[in-house]
């Protein structure tokens, strides 16, 4: 990404963050491809990239890019927001490069080290384990170090330039979302406890913390594109952040059903849980409204303000919108209730939910993110819409909506074989999978998944080639 149009050091900052995930947004890619083939061929590299460790890369370079994206998005609209330099960029430029470099190191050891004894040195050195926030602890302290950092940045900023409301969100949630993470560091010898904590990471991340700062970020991203008005954005902003707390918080019960945690769970999960898709509506309506909202109005000049200025960040926007709702809401309330989850629980079924949450919650409206940078850096005023940006969404919504949907057919098969009719033995659980259903299943998800990588390619060449691009008004 070049940076020659940019004259904030925080843009510059950003920049640099979003080439980073998207870098690992790559790898996340292949390694999920690599483990997609050995559901179909368990034989492929085998001992060298055992599937295992295959998924640490895939889900941990997943949770690792968002965050890197995220860290990028506070930095893009800092100044845009506070009218001010972000304070102590210098620092925050430094910490980029710790954490980078932290990351390839974890990255590097998961390749080449893989295992190690079961004792203390192994969490400290090679991976604590914990599904999704697999560093090892010394990584652990890194991460803090560097999080802490970024909250110090963030609040100088917002202290002393202007304080608007979406700054003000992000600076109570990067807080929650940061401090979070202390909950995963600690190791006990009871699986249950350990989960039990290991939850207030997860959940309280994607249902919680994560969700705040989608809202704020859309906030942000229909005032710049779209010229919406800040007091409607920013008054529908904090109805969204209570539902979400007021739901997401007590909404992690849905985990605490079977890992030996007090059976009060079982209601406080069903009922906070089954509130979740609410505030997922109220985004949804809220981006489609405001872009409704300024179809055909016209400035003093009368000029057409509902002219927006990023096409693809604005495409990718929009998904948000409809993937959120769908990922999180549908796919997410489907498993919800106990009585449900009893049967799907585990199953394929999760990890359809997994792929379209996080991609609609997450992926989109951060690869919109991306293309602000990437305008941005260019010095684009009006950004359209490319051959190759039109193929890069297409691709990749398709793929991912296509392993969903695979996935949810041999989440069925799952349901109704493995649980329902042979009652979750040990003998059901190998013939769930070995039925035709599931088997051409985990095909087309390996189909679909080169889909989406093809879909990827795409996006980087986009990326890449934009400045050159001649269809870009400046
Ligand atoms: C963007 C927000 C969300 C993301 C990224 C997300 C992602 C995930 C992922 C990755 C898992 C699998 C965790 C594991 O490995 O065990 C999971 C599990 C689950 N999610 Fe979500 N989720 C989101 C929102 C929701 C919502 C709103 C609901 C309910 C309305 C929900 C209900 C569940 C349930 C019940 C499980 C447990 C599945 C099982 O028992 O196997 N999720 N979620
Ligand atoms: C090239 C495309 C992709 C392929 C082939 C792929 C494949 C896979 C495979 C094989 C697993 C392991 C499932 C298991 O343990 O049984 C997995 C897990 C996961 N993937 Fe992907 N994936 C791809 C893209 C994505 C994307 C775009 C996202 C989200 C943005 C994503 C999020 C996840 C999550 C959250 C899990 C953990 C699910 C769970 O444990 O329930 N993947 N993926
Ligand atoms: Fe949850």
């Amino acid at each position: 990404m070049a940076n020659n149009h940019l004259t904030s050091e925080s843009k510059q900052l950003a920049t640099w963050y979003f080439t980073f995930a998207a870098i690992l947004f790559g790898a996340q890619l292949l390694f999920g491809l690599v483990a997609a083939i050995q559901y179909v061929m368990p034989g492929f590299l085998f001992e060298i990239i055992d599937f295992s460790i295959a998924r640490i890369l895939h889900i941990n370079a997943l949770v690792v890019w968002m965050v890197f994206a995220m860290f990028g998005s506070v930095y893009w609209l800092l100044p845009d927001e506070t009218g001010i330099e972000t304070v102590g960029i210098k620092i925050g430029k430094l910490l980029f490069w710790i954490f980078a470099a932290a990351i390839v190191v974890v990255v590097l050891v998961y390749l080449l080290v893989q295992v190690g004894p079961a004792d203390e040195t192994t969490i400290w050195f090679i991976t604590e384990g914990r599904e999704y926030i697999e560093a090892p602890r010394w990584a652990d302290f890194g991460i803090v170090v560097v999080a802490l950092g970024f909250v110090g940045n963030l609040f100088l900023t917002g202290m002393k330039g202007k304080q608007t409301g979406i700054v003000t969100v992000l600076m109570a949630d990067m807080i929650a979302f940061s401090g979070l993470y202390l909950a995963g560091m600690f190791f006990t010898d009871n699986i249950s406890v350990d989960q039990y904590w290991w939850w207030w990471v997860i959940h309280l991340w994607v249902e919680a913390t994560w969700e705040v700062f989608v809202g704020a970020i859309a906030a942000y991203g229909l005032i710049t594109m779209l010229g919406a008005h800040r007091k409607t954005v920013e008054m529908w902003l904090w109805i969204e952040v209570s539902m979400l707390f007021g739901s997401g918080i007590l909404g992690m019960g849905h985990h605490y059903f079977w890992i030996g945690t007090p059976e009060y769970w079982w209601e406080i999960g069903a009922l906070f849980s089954a509130l979740e898709p609410l505030p997922l509506v109220a985004m949804f309506i809220h981006v489609l409204y405001d872009w409704g909202k300024t179809q055909g109005e016209q400035n003093a000049q009368g000029k057409d303000v509902s002219v927006i200025n990023n096409k693809p960040a604005f495409t990718w926007f929009v998904l948000n919108a409809f993937g959120n709702f769908l990922g999180a809401g549908i796919w997410g309330f489907f498993h919800t209730l106990p009585q449900v989850n009893l049967y799907t629980h585990g199953t394929q079924f999760t990890s359809a939910h997994g792929h379209l949450a996080f991609f609609g919650a997450y992926a989109t409206i951060l690869i919109g993110m991306m293309y602000m940078g990437i305008q941005g850096s260019n010095g684009i005023k009006v950004m359209k819409n490319t051959k190759a940006s039109i193929w890069a969404v297409s691709l990749i919504t398709s793929g991912v909506v296509g392993m969903t949907v695979s996935l949810t057919i041999a989440g069925y098969v799952q349901v109704l074989v493995s649980r329902a009719q042979m009652g979750a033995t040990w003998a059901a659980y190998f013939d769930g999978q070995s039925g035709m259903w599931f088997t051409q299943a985990m095909d087309w998800r390996l189909f679909m998944g080169a889909v989406t990588f093809a879909g990827f390619l795409f996006l980087i060449k986009d990326f890449l080639s934009t400045g050159k691009d001649a269809q870009h008004e400046h």
